[in-house]
């Protein structure tokens, strides 16, 4: 055998986890989707969000006012770390987990990547029905979120297999997207 063959056999490319994992914008109805895509597939659901503020004992408006971003970030990180590659889960991120490529390279371990997307317009009308979104507590909260999605668009574009624009979906509608890709 020649130099560099055994090279050759070594695959190089790690095999991918089977989960299916939801990333997008605040608003693009993740939470929503993950918990009908767990019941309807039966699997297991892990949601970012949840595992931090359980860690804290927290909601997560709490752990920012407290402790502020970074902790909240660096606790997103850890909560990755927990999740399993042999087990075929359906993971629910927070909409600033692609902010670190390291966070990004685990979600892709872990299976299909489904970038959740709505129009600027509609993500307003859903995200401004809420304040417990600390990001969004700002003194002009459209121009917030405008920037905001400026600012991570093409992450959530570059991190994901899948995009499914959900701005003129029903939930169900976004559910049965989502079920072929398990
Ligand atoms: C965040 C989105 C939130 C939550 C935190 C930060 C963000 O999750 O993780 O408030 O940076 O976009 P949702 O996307 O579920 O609202």
């Amino acid at each position: 055998m020649g130099e560099g063959s055994e090279e050759a056999l070594t695959p190089l490319v790690k095999p991918r986890g089977q989960s299916v994992v939801l990333v997008g914008f605040m608003g693009t109805g993740k939470s929503a989707a993950g918990r009908a895509l767990a019941q309807q597939t039966g699997r297991p659901r892990f949601d970012t969000d949840e595992m931090i503020s359980q860690r804290f004992g927290l909601p997560i408006r709490e752990i920012f006012a407290q402790f502020g971003e970074k902790t909240f970030r660096d606790a997103e990180t850890e909560a990755l770390s927990r999740l399993s590659v042999s087990v075929a889960a359906i993971i629910v991120t927070g909409g600033g987990i692609v902010l670190r490529a390291e966070n990004v390279q685990k979600l892709q371990a872990l299976g299909v990547v489904v970038n959740l997307e709505a129009n600027e317009e509609t993500l307003w009308r859903r995200v401004s029905r809420r304040t417990t979104r600390p990001l969004m507590q700002t003194e002009n909260p459209r121009g917030t979120l405008r920037e905001l999605l400026l600012a991570r668009q093409s992450l959530y574009r570059a991190a994901a297999d899948v995009h499914i624009d959900t701005s003129n979906l029903t939930r169900a509608e976004v559910v049965a997207a989502l079920l072929r890709q398990c």
